[in-house]
């Protein structure tokens, strides 16, 4: 039965930073002690920049030990790693390279690929492989991170989208009306099988789809992509500013800090 979201308003960008930095560490741990390890897929945007940051910082720099982590992406944009709209690039920049983790502990997306939708069925193979998922089964992260687009897009999963009716694929090449054009993203049933979906959102231009998306009001904002994450047994988390979450009623919200 998928789970009632768990919206935690914050003062800020960064308090959501910080909150996002505890939520992960905390599922991290929980994670390692059950399996010896923690999945995570990160997202891509900008908003990931201050989590990120917030990782790395005094704070919580030793508070986890990230040798027990695997990284994976819930999407990327097909461009090389080292071009500025990669979210790999982002990731590498801001936490892997300063968290010192080792190559052999990321599962990139192969955004440079010439041929988007064998990088996808690649990626794919690698996902299933690493998480040990039977053919029959869709891979189960432990945390998927997922940002929001103004217009409901989540991942690369955009409105209308074919890929959304997919519930085969975990990993798929598709099509972007925001540049670079060509993508790869998780599906809807990999990213419904996480023991964690924690959405980010921040900032007044955020605040109308995450209404959409948290109050829908018709069929139209019940179908925006973003609405049907909804994981089957796992965690649905939103953490969002005041400004995101301006236009919310007022029963949906509960201030984190
Ligand atoms: C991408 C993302 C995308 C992003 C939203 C929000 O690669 O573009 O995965 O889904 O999360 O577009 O982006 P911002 O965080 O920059 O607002």
């Amino acid at each position: 039965m998928p789970s009632v979201p768990d919206i935690r308003i914050h003062s800020d960008g960064q308090a959501v930073a910080h909150a996002a930095a505890e939520l992960i560490q905390e599922v991290g741990k929980e994670a390692v002690r059950a399996k010896g390890r923690f999945c995570i897929a990160l997202s891509g945007g900008t908003t990931p920049e201050i989590l990120y940051r917030a990782l790395t910082s005094p704070v919580f720099a030793g508070c986890f030990d990230w040798s027990k982590a695997i990284f994976f992406f819930s999407d990327e944009r097909c461009v090389p790693p080292n071009d500025p709209r990669s979210n790999y690039a982002l990731a590498d920049k801001t936490l892997f390279t300063p968290l010192n983790i080792l190559p052999s502990q990321i599962y990139r997306m192969a955004g440079e690929s010439s041929d988007p939708q064998a990088a996808a069925s690649e990626y794919e193979q690698q996902l299933r492989l690493a998480t040990k998922t039977v053919p029959s089964a869709q891979p189960a992260l432990d945390l998927i991170l997922l940002g929001l687009g103004e217009d409901g897009h989540t991942a690369s999963l955009f409105p209308g989208a074919s890929i959304l009716r997919d519930h085969q694929r975990a990993i798929a090449a598709t099509q972007s009306p925001k540049d670079p054009p060509n993508r790869l993203t998780m599906t809807l049933a990999a990213i419904n099988r996480a023991s964690v979906v924690l959405f980010l959102a921040t900032g007044v231009s955020k605040a109308g789809v995450v209404r959409a998306i948290l109050d829908p009001k018709n069929e139209a904002e019940r179908q925006l992509p973003a609405s049907l994450v909804k994981p089957e047994e796992g965690r649905l988390i939103w953490l969002l500013d005041r400004a995101a979450a301006a236009d919310l009623p007022m029963q949906s919200q509960r201030t984190g800090a």
